[in-house]
């Protein structure tokens, strides 16, 4: 019989958890989303369109559904205590309790445990909160900080000195977000992700990727949700060194080790953000969550079955040998709307035309009449997968550029140019 499960959320990322569940034998669907995702929808048996933080409402449908497994994409629905309240009801969740999540949703938090639990890759950081205490602490010390809104913001993200504002700008943006902030030591490097399904007992770390927020091509403009990323064949990346990986496979280990010491029940998918810099690998952040657009490259290579990992993590049996990917390269490019992130052009018709070999996402996008138009955020996405990067990018690209109406994309995600930049960056700063 058919084991039946829940997804939570309408995004890309979403989209992708769909799609690999409906790959694997035996699983039906029934899915929750605040708006109509068409890929999500025709995967699934049945659909819920409501709140995906109506915590009541998501259970209700859940028991309706008959699911024994929620897996959830978002973020929200975390912190809003959907998995606590999931389990209440016997179905188990791929994502982690409320207070588990506070590792993406409380930065003051994050940091204190990796410092109370001597975990590697800390930045210098103070946290507060109030406006006049922090302003006068940036005042006083003369250096420059990533300035974070220690809770989830909804879009106001982090602001770093000496790139985004300057000292009265940083004043400004504390004065803003209302005091409550963690200052970090300023770090420079390359960034990159690092995902890992839990179990609550063990970490399986999946291939490496690297994403990229800014807005256009050569890392100009204002920071997004992710315009797209790429991964290599390799499961690595030229640029991080195997000591690096190893650090911060350790550092993924640490925070599971730490979170179980303070009792708190950690399954699903555990989001390494982290810097490489002259000093090895630091961490930027943690997120209780698959990364978006990162699910996309790394769903669309996933070779084991997924709806088996979903029944491993929920066992607290997941081991590395049920995690395999395909070893090809992956380049995931998002389409966006014109004036993202700062003035997006909504409801745009936008026609998608011959895309090839790449994989469609959809993810912020209306289909009214087998006709799609733009809402604000990231419209939808494409993977190429490939035995080399560049065939991987010409693959995405292609379909990229086959779209026409009001969206853009970054054509240089993926290729070897951006990518030698990066490696030249570190050879700069090692
Ligand atoms: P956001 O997606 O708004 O949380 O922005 C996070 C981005 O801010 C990261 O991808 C980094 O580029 C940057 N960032 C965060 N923390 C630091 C830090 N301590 N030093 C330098 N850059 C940082
Ligand atoms: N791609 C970054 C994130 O999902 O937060």
């Amino acid at each position: 019989m058919d084991m039946k499960i829940l997804v939570v959320g309408g995004g890309g990322r979403e989209h992708a958890l769909t799609e690999a569940l409906s790959r694997s034998s035996n699983v039906t669907i029934c899915s929750v989303m605040s708006r109509k995702n068409p890929g999500i929808a025709a995967l699934s048996e049945e659909i819920c369109l409501c709140r995906e933080t109506d915590v009541p409402a998501v259970v209700a449908f859940a028991k309706e559904c008959g699911v024994i497994y929620a897996v959830i994409g978002p973020e929200a629905p975390l912190e809003a205590g959907l998995s606590d309240a999931l389990e209440a009801e016997g179905i188990s969740c791929i994502g982690p309790t409320r207070k588990a999540a506070r590792i993406e949703t409380d930065k003051e938090f994050c940091r204190n445990l990796m410092k109370d639990f001597g975990i590697a890759g800390c930045p210098a950081f103070a946290a507060f909160h109030d406006v006049d205490a922090a302003c006068a602490y940036i005042e006083a010390s003369g250096r420059e900080y990533a300035i974070k809104p220690i809770g989830l913001t909804g879009g106001k993200g982090v602001k770093i000195m000496g790139e985004h504002v300057g000292l009265e700008g940083a004043k400004e943006y504390i004065r803003e977000i209302g005091g409550e902030v963690v200052l970090e030591e300023r770090l420079i490097g390359e960034e990159f992700t690092l995902m890992t399904f839990v179990d609550g007992e063990h970490v399986v770390p999946m291939p490496l990727v690297q994403d990229h927020k800014r807005a256009f091509e050569g890392d100009e403009g204002p920071n997004t949700g992710g315009m797209g990323s790429y991964s290599m064949p390799d499961h690595t990346l030229p640029f991080v060194t195997g000591d690096d990986y190893r650090q911060a496979v350790g550092i993924m280990e640490g925070i599971l080790g730490a979170m179980r010491a303070k009792g708190l029940v950690y399954k699903g998918f555990l989001y390494g953000q982290f810097m490489v810099t002259a000093d090895g690998p630091m961490v930027i952040e943690f997120n209780a969550r698959f990364g978006d657009p990162e699910a996309m490259n790394l769903l669309a290579l996933l070779s084991s079955d997924f709806g088996r990992i979903v029944t491993k993590i929920a066992q607290g049996t997941l081991g590395p040998d049920d995690v395999s990917f395909l070893h090809k390269a992956s380049v995931c490019k998002y389409l966006v709307p014109e004036g993202y992130p700062e003035h997006p052009q909504k409801g745009m018709e936008i026609t998608v035309g011959d895309h090839g070999d790449a994989v469609l996402y959809y993810a912020n996008v209306v289909e009214e009449r087998g006709v799609l138009f733009t809402q604000t955020s990231r419209t939808l996405a494409f993977v190429g997968l490939g035995d080399t990067l560049e065939e991987a990018e010409q693959i995405a690209e292609r379909a990229a550029a086959s779209v026409s109406g009001a969206v853009r994309h970054r054509s240089d995600i993926g290729t070897r140019a951006v990518l030698e930049r990066r490696m030249e960056h570190m050879r700069e700063i090692r």
